[in-house]
């Protein structure tokens, strides 16, 4: 982050001092963990389930850190934060577990304001900020963009998945006056929420890739959804730019909501960034012509699945919008790698099995973009999908976990290993949709899958393995893996 003294962040927090005289100065990251603090760091005290931050406040000192923001006062140089009306501190625990009395989302606000301070700043000196929300492939377009933005300058850009209220400011705050792009990934439990990440952290770029059905039980229906999605593009300035997947029409839609220029993407002829005469290879890679107002080139993409053909169409579109061209846009999403764990993980052992570890989560539409990448990838080889339950759809529960057993039917995968009861209406839609017999079974639980999996498993198999993150389906995939050289 950039240089300040905890007088200067007691000001733009609203908070007070304690221990200090506000001229300690805060020049590295700000950690939540006192372990990772390093020299000059902000220590960022909160609540936890079984341990409180604040506890470790003098320790995070020895450590190097400059200061404390806290809740309440500490043995150290601290910045003492507000805290919030009731009402507002209840809505915002819901991230943080053991906050019990909201202390912990008045720290969190407090880091929002002064994340919001830090990036606002160094915007004016040039950093652009670039967000992406969407039902699915958020993760994965943040690490193509990040890609493809890294040649052009330094890039900040969150690990994995981290882009909550904790992991969207300690980001933030990680760029400073040598970083010439901030990807941030944006996602939402709720209405309301994608609007305050947008203010902790102000984009000049929105990218919205998709409205689909995950969390659909929160927000009541797909229109619901888009509202909230749409947040991002109503928060963008007049000299921003929304990058809208034309493919998706309750996104299309969103450039109504915007005063930001639209740069549509997608394989819809009306799209500015465009991919043309989209092929897969046999591991399911697509190739496709990148077609843009300034030019085309070929790509080719390393990733695994259609679906990353939209994905790399909006990093094609943030790429040339600062800059890049178009040719080398295309070498550089050609060069690109999966960054991020258990998202088409692809790996063949020694024995030829080949297993598609996807089981970081899953929604409908993540589904079945991962079945179809199965059957692409399997032809003539022998197919498995072990799938585990979607979570958060509501009402539609049943109903999408029939849907995916039928879909598994139609694209002809060999076997279906359900696991769980919950996933059980996979396996009842796969029964009722056609000629399945024995190919379709219900296991209990994990282990019961790894050891049908042993006992049944051949040579050039092809297995995916997907569930959303309760599931733990990855136990699956990891004992598939386990003790193999190849
Ligand atoms: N455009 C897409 N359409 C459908 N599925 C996709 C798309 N992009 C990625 N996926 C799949 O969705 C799953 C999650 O991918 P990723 O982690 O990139 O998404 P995310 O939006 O960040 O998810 P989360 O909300 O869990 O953070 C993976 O299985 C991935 O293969
Ligand atoms: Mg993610």
């Amino acid at each position: 982050m950039i240089a300040l003294s905890l007088a200067e962040i007691a000001d733009v927090v609203g908070g007070r001092l304690h221990n200090s005289d506000g001229g300690e100065r805060v020049s590295g990251p700000v950690e939540f963990d006192s372990r990772q603090l390093t020299e000059g760091g902000l220590f960022v005290a909160l609540p936890g389930e079984r341990v409180d931050g604040h506890t470790f406040a003098a320790r995070a000192i020895e450590a190097g850190a400059a200061g404390v923001l806290a809740a309440r006062e500490v043995d150290a140089p601290a910045v003492i934060v507000p805290p919030l009306p009731p009402g507002a501190a209840h809505e915002r625990s819901v991230a943080l577990a053991g906050d019990t009395d909201g202390s912990g989302a008045a720290v969190l606000a407090a880091l929002g304001k002064l994340a919001r301070h830090v990036v606002t700043r160094l915007a004016e000196g040039g950093l652009t900020v670039v967000g992406v929300t969407g039902s699915s492939g958020k993760t994965s377009t943040k690490d193509l963009i990040a890609q493809v933005l890294e040649p052009l300058g330094p890039t900040v850009a969150p690990p994995g998945s981290f882009n909550n209220e904790l992991g969207h400011p300690w980001t933030a705050l990680r760029a400073d006056e040598s970083t010439r792009h901030l990807v941030l990934e944006l996602s939402a439990r709720g209405p309301g929420h994608i609007a305050e990440l947008a203010a902790v952290a102000p984009p000049r770029i929105g990218v919205v890739l998709n409205v689909g059905s995950a969390h659909v039980g929160e927000f009541g229906s797909r229109e619901g959804i888009a509202k909230t999605k749409g947040e991002l593009v109503e928060a963008l300035p007049a000299d921003g730019v929304a990058v809208l997947n034309l493919d998706d029409p309750l996104v299309a839609a969103m450039a109504a909501r915007t005063k930001a220029r639209i740069v549509g993407v997608g394989e819809h002829p009306e799209a500015t960034v465009r991919a043309e005469d989209v092929r897969l290879d046999e591991q399911a890679r697509a190739s496709f012509r990148l077609v843009a107002p300034q030019g085309a080139a070929d790509v080719t993409l390393g990733l695994f699945g259609e679906h990353h053909v939209g994905n790399a169409l909006s990093a094609a579109a943030v790429a040339l919008e600062l800059g890049s061209s178009v040719a080398d846009v295309a070498q550089r999403l050609s060069a690109a790698q999966r960054r991020s764990a258990r998202r088409m993980e692809v790996t063949t052992r020694a024995d030829g099995v080949t297993v598609l570890n996807d089981s970081y989560n899953a929604n409908p539409e993540s589904m079945r973009a991962a079945l179809k990448t199965l059957a692409s990838m399997a032809k003539q080889r022998r197919s498995w999908a072990v799938l585990g339950v979607m979570g958060e759809l509501g009402a539609d529960t049943v109903s999408a976990h029939d849907e995916i057993g039928r879909l598994a039917v139609r694209l002809n995968i060999n076997r279906l290993v359900v696991v769980g009861q919950e996933a059980a209406a996979m396996h009842h839609g796969a029964s009722h949709e056609g000629s399945w017999g024995e190919e379709s079974v219900l296991v209990p639980d994990t282990d019961a899958a790894i050891a049908l999996l042993r006992g049944e498993l051949r040579p050039d198999d092809v297995v995916l393995v997907k569930a959303s993150k309760v599931a733990e389906l990855w136990r699956v995939a990891d004992s598939l893996l386990e003790g193999d050289n190849a």
